[in-house]
């Protein structure tokens, strides 16, 4: 049997729900397939703060490091809202990004034939929607330095975050994406605000340079502003998209809509080499939390990334991908993605039909 050590880090919120389900999905896929997952579970986030004081305490990252993959849920809640930024939970999942280098985020919003009403938008829109956003992750505004709130010496405030990338930082994602396209519809879509920003002045000519060793990759430039727009207006324009930190976030959420929702969205956190970390693309969901109401769907799709991408066993990673479409093929639907004439159950629940589905 294959032995793989995968550190859970269930962290706050709808967290915990989400996770309890995706490892037991795992372990019936590993019964199944003849995988021994040797699970260790670590604090981060709000968790990590109320039982050390820390956002990310050194043991978490040591036992992300020390493993073959990392499998997180989500962070943050009201409780440690009002905390400086490198005390909030959110500093916990940067600093992680940050330790193992994760720079590439892909992030897939495809729309499943199950779900096709649960979209907002009209079904001819979303009707075979398959995107991938490469989401630069280690750089960009999220990191640039100077930052911080700085008192002048009038005494006013002034908050201060700095975008910046350079060329070698530019160079790694691209070729990430156009690598991402080649294996896809061959499109690749640079999203920018090169009318604006230097910074994305430097970016537009990093891709449009490296697109000259992927002659075969059609390459477009868009400034976000009209690619949010795109996004809503006609989404099958686009294949692959390739965008810095805070672009990608936002457009991110946005092309999750287009899947019904982003209880729905899973991704891959991925370096040069080392574990990579697998999370939904949803927060804690703290309006929801403690209720079982949460789509566990993401979740359990990014432990299929995480069997595809990080443990090579793409047969097990099928499995739990066509244990998805069966359970929604059966009806059963949690309250985000909900239609008339589904069955509405919780968290718990979809996660107790997926495994049926996976046992038989
Ligand atoms: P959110 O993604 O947590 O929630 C947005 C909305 O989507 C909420 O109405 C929520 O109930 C719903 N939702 C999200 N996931 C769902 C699921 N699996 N099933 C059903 N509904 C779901 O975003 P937010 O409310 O802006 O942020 C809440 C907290 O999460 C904040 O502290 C934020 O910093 C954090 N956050 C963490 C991550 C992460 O850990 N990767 C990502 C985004 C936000
Ligand atoms: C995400 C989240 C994070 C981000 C936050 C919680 C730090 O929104 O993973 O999309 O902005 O990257
Ligand atoms: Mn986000």
């Amino acid at each position: 049997t294959d032995n793989y050590r995968i550190t859970l880090l269930p962290g706050d919120g709808i967290g915990p729900e989400i996770m309890a389900v995706a490892v037991d999905v795992l372990k019936v896929v590993g019964k199944r397939f003849g995988i021994n997952f040797e699970f260790q579970t670590a604090l981060i986030g709000g968790a990590a703060i109320d039982e050390t004081g820390e956002p990310l305490p050194v043991a978490t990252l040591d036992a992300c490091r020390n493993s073959d993959a990392v499998l997180l849920a989500a962070i943050g809640g009201y409780k440690w809202d009002s905390l400086p930024s490198n005390l909030r939970p959110e500093a916990g999942l940067l600093g992680l990004r940050a330790g193992l280098e994760l720079f590439a985020n892909l992030r897939p919003a495809k729309i499943l034939p199950q779900l096709i009403d649960a979209s907002t938008l009209k079904r001819e829109v979303v009707e075979g929607v398959d995107i991938m956003v490469v989401r630069e992750l280690t750089g960009g505004i999220y990191f640039g330095k100077p930052k911080g709130i700085f008192t002048s010496e009038t005494g006013e405030k002034r908050g201060v975050n700095t975008m910046v990338y350079s060329e070698s930082e530019i160079e790694r994602i691209g070729r990430v994406a156009f690598e991402t396209s080649k294996k896809r519809g061959g499109k690749l879509c640079s999203v920018d605000k090169a009318n604006v920003l230097d910074v994305s002045q430097l970016w537009r000519e990093g891709i449009t340079k490296l697109s000259a060793e992927y002659p075969d990759i059609e390459l477009s430039h868009l400034y976000v502003d009209n690619a949010a727009m795109q996004l809503v207006r006609s989404p099958k324009q686009f294949d692959t998209i390739v965008t810095g930190n805070l672009f990608g976030d936002i457009l991110s959420d946005a092309a999750a809509m287009l899947t019904g929702s982003i209880g729905m969205l899973p991704s891959a956190s991925l370096g040069a080499s080392g574990p990579g970390v697998f999370e939904p693309v949803h927060g804690s969901a703290p309006d929801i939390a403690g209720q079982d109401k949460a789509n566990p769907l993401a979740q359990v799709l990014s432990a299929a990334m995480m069997l595809r991408y990080a443990l090579n066993q793409p047969t097990a990673a099928d499995a739990v991908e066509d244990a998805v479409l069966e359970v929604l093929q059966q009806g059963y639907r949690t309250g985000d993605i909900m239609s008339t004439g589904m069955k509405l159950v919780g968290c718990r629940a979809m996660g107790d039909a997926l495994i049926h589905i996976l046992e038989s």
